[in-house]
């Protein structure tokens, strides 16, 4: 007997709006197919593709050690089971939602003090992402968001609420500043195509670009939200990854400062997944400011709560003021370090980044090194990179750079020899034509090397079988 299959889903689960099937799938396949090992397998391809944050694990493990009863998986934790274990309610432990509110706060550099009433928790700031937007706008609406952006807001903001995002155009000019011209251009361009705009969704500090907002940014983007009377919702998932002054600024604090702001249209979003390096317990956080929004995201929380036991044992680590402190100060410690080897490296064989100082990445800047300055040059280049160079980084145009050449490099996902091998591929990469070719510029000896390089492999290659599937959801890395 034949079965018909067609229609027998819905649109959101037959739609292309999870993005799997974006051609950075490339990337993970030849990550996922042939996978760096230093000794097992030291041609492999370089995951530099993933903002995760693995420079201060030790510090974690050693805390967990140290803490067996916060753990109701211990022996010393285990009379704490039944009462955590059947714990279910949606405002979540109090001690829990009193570590969070205090952990933001510090992370702000303590110049707010966050209400623990208002934490609502969600599964990651993917899950904050979507409940907020469940919470602010209907299908059809638009948020405008400023580009480069990070690649989930497409999935997270878009797919299951049926919103659209209106770019807003940051230009290298500006250093991809987020200018009221920029925001103005974007809100017309939406009015004009009869596009009912709002809000706007950053993210501070930023990703893919690892900058930080200044004051007089946050202010101005402020003042627009309340002259157009829309909503501002800040991701701001990195805060703690600011390395180097100037220090990251909480919209909280901002809006503490300005007189004529109405704090109803103020959301932020939080998460522990890159700050604390724990993106697998999917602790994800609403803070509005608006009493509706977060009674309403509360109640949606209970499609994503963070689970009693992450809760426990969190609350008890977050509120260990002596250990807290030092994590955050050892974690920028670690962080500015990798920064400057990974940006003095790329600095030496002539290779810019956008000057930054938050973030797990660099926003590298290959622009000499493109055949065209086209989405297809950038696409050509970053072929080269994965196949040959063998090291996975993403291209600017999966974050909506509306600039070609631009490529984000993750940093803090590897330990310092992968760390080396990287760079010593990339130095190989630029500067292996540079010595064939003495006499000619240094620009123009850049612009040979990408055309020779594809066909005087450095590294022995397998080829990749197109039908190498990943065992993971390649979505799963690129949201990140
Ligand atoms: C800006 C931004 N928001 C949200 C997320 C999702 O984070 P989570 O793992 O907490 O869901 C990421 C992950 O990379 C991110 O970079």
């Amino acid at each position: 007997m034949e079965f018909k299959s067609k229609n027998l889903l819905s649109k959101i689960a037959t739609n292309d709006g999870h993005g799997e099937n974006s051609p950075y799938f490339d990337g993970w396949k030849a990550y996922d197919s042939n996978p760096f090992h230093p000794t097992q397998n030291p041609h492999g391809v370089i995951q530099m593709g993933l903002a995760e944050n693995k420079l201060c694990v030790d510090l974690i493990q050693k805390w967990i050690r140290e803490n067996p009863d916060a753990s109701i998986c211990t022996a010393q934790g285990v009379d704490k089971f039944n009462e955590v274990a059947i714990f279910q309610d949606y405002h979540g432990l109090k001690e829990f939602r009193e570590a969070v509110a205090k952990f933001m706060g510090r992370v702000g550099g303590n110049k707010v003090t966050f209400d623990p009433n208002r934490i609502v928790m969600s599964g990651g700031a993917t899950g904050a992402n979507e409940t907020v937007m469940f919470c602010l706008a209907d299908r059809g609406d638009a948020f405008l968001v400023p580009s480069p952006y990070y690649a989930g807001f497409a999935r997270d903001l878009r797919w299951r609420t049926g919103l659209e995002i209106v770019p807003v155009d940051c230009k290298s000019s500006d250093n991809f500043r987020i200018t009221t011209a920029a925001l103005e251009d974007a809100y017309e361009k939406a009015r004009t195509w009869k596009v009912n705009v709002k809000g706007i969704v950053i993210s501070n500090p930023s990703n893919p670009l690892g900058t930080i907002l200044d004051r007089d940014t946050m202010r101005s983007i402020v003042g627009f939200v309340n002259e157009k009377n829309i909503h501002l919702v800040c991701d701001e998932i990195y805060a703690a990854t600011a390395f180097r002054s100037p220090r990251f600024i909480s919209i909280a604090e901002i809006i503490q400062e300005m007189d004529n702001c109405n704090p109803d249209l103020i959301h932020i979003v939080y998460s522990l997944s890159k700050d604390m390096g724990i993106p697998g317990f999917r602790v994800g956080i609403v803070y509005s400011f608006n009493d509706n929004v977060m009674h309403c995201a509360r109640k949606m929380s209970s499609f994503g709560l963070v689970s009693s036991q992450t809760q426990y044992l969190l609350a008890s680590m977050l509120l260990d003021d002596e250990f807290v402190v030092n994590f955050l100060r050892e974690s920028s410690k670690r962080l500015a370090k990798r920064h400057h080897v990974f940006t003095k490296g790329l600095e030496q064989i002539g290779i810019s980044c956008l000057k930054s100082n938050a973030g797990l990445f660099l926003w590298m800047d290959m622009r000499p090194l493109l055949k065209e300055q086209s989405l297809k040059g950038e696409l050509e280049l970053w072929h080269v990179i994965i196949n040959e160079v063998k090291l996975n980084v993403s291209p600017g145009s999966s974050f909506r750079c509306s600039e070609p050449g631009w490529f984000r490099v993750c940093f803090a996902n590897m330990d310092d020899e992968t760390v080396e091998v990287a760079l010593d591929r990339i130095r190989a990469f630029v500067l292996g034509r540079e010595n064939q070719e003495p006499n000619k510029s240094k620009h123009r000896r850049k612009k040979c090397l990408r055309l020779s390089f594809s066909s005087s492999r450095l590294y022995d290659e397998t080829i990749m079988s197109p039908h190498i599937i990943s065992p993971h959801s390649p979505l799963v890395p690129t949201k990140t």
